[in-house]
């Protein structure tokens, strides 16, 4: 079974750079993905969109296929992440999830009181998301010619309750922070049944032929203070990290908005760490030890500059990683809807050219 082979020989070096940086082995060239290539940004995506409802899109397997090759094909990125969403898991488990256009994700039936806790389910991934896993087979099968990796993904559980408790985006996580601190024994219950659905569904894209996991936790460092993460967010990222550990793959740890302890998330775990755009890269990555593979970190918003201001500020990000082995050039946050095609183009093919050996 080739789709699995990652899972299945874990110690046999890989070829792509992408999976070599990850394992912090030299390569000819800098490996390149954009968190949120296959997004908004792309008229092939919007058009789809238009025919499609968000999870339409998501819980199709071709479908779902044919949106992460769009920026594999456009742009020929050094790795592909399935198409999907981190808040589908959440769909399995009892919460009525829709994606309203402009407005964003809606959780029709949000957590408010312990009891709402305790009514949640954990059904094996295969159950729930077995559209994602999959595309995961196809788009692996699709791109082992070409020697192209294809990433599986997860919510982190702070990120993910925030949508389970808020209903929606939040500015200030009022209500998930006035859970979490009036009532800690719901909030570690709701936290440990998310990381059993997350840590479940990880492994099991790594069987579908996921070839690395990546944990976003895109709010918790956004809305908490060390101390307070350090006590209701860690231990659960720990225990998750723990498990994704045991897939045999590459496991990013993507925390956004974390630099005022960004050692404490790093120790939670994952083999690579996904810096933010906050601090430079040379000094994030030394604060978590060069020895450990990181992925980063150009701002997102560069990507709306003219070439004259954007190029610069590549070659910053690469100069920053030195020519150390084991960095994966990346935004530090996704790509926003109105980034211009050409500049992705363009970003690509600079660090191409600007990395080979
Ligand atoms: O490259 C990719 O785009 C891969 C697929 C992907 C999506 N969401 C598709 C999506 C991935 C990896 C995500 C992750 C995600 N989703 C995160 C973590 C990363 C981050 O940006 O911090 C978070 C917090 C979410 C939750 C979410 N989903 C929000 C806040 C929104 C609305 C705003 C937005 O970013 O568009 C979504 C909707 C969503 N997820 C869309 C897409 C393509 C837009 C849906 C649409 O077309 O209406």
């Amino acid at each position: 079974m080739t789709e699995a082979a990652g899972a299945l020989s874990p110690n046999a070096e890989p070829s792509s750079p992408f999976l070599r940086a990850c394992r912090g082995l030299p390569t000819d060239r800098t490996p390149v993905w954009l968190l949120r290539q296959a997004g908004r940004y792309l008229p092939e995506y919007r058009a789809l969109r238009e025919k499609h409802s968000m999870l339409e899109l998501i819980r199709s397997p071709e479908l779902a296929a044919r949106v992460t090759l769009i920026p594999i094909d456009a742009f020929d990125l050094d790795a592909a992440i399935v198409f999907s969403d981190i808040l589908p898991p959440l769909v399995g488990m009892g919460l009525e999830l829709d994606f309203v256009q402009a407005d964003g994700p809606r959780i029709g039936n949000p957590i408010s009181r312990p009891r709402d806790v305790d009514v949640l389910g954990t059904p094996p991934a295969e159950e729930t998301m077995a559209g994602t896993l999959e595309a995961i087979g196809l788009v692996s099968r699709e791109l082992a010619a070409r020697d192209v990796p294809v990433i599986g993904f997860a919510g982190a559980p702070f990120t993910l309750a925030s949508y389970a408790i808020e209903g929606g985006v939040s500015k200030d996580f009022s209500r998930t922070k006035a859970f979490m601190l009036s009532e800690p024994a719901a909030w570690r219950r709701l936290l440990t049944r998310l990381v059993t659905v997350q840590a479940d569904y990880l492994l099991a894209q790594a069987r579908a032929g996921a070839h690395a996991l990546q944990v976003f936790d895109s709010w918790a460092g956004r809305a908490l203070g060390r101390e307070d993460y350090v006590r209701y967010v860690a231990p659960h990222n720990r225990e998750l990290f723990a498990t994704a550990s045991q897939a045999g793959v590459p496991v990013i740890n993507f925390s956004l908005g974390v630099s005022a302890y960004l050692t404490d998330a790093a120790a939670c775990g994952g083999d690579v760490v996904g810096l933010d755009w906050q601090l430079p890269l040379d000094e994030a990555w030394e604060r978590i030890g060069f020895d450990r593979p990181a992925q980063g970190n150009l701002d997102p918003a560069a990507l709306l500059a003219p070439w004259r201001e954007l190029r610069p500020r590549i070659d910053d990000v690469i100069d920053r990683a030195g020519g150390r082995p084991g960095h994966v050039f990346n935004v530090g946050h996704g790509l926003v809807p109105q980034t211009p095609v050409d500049n992705v183009r363009r970003l690509v093919e600079h660090v191409r050219e600007r990395t080979s050996a």
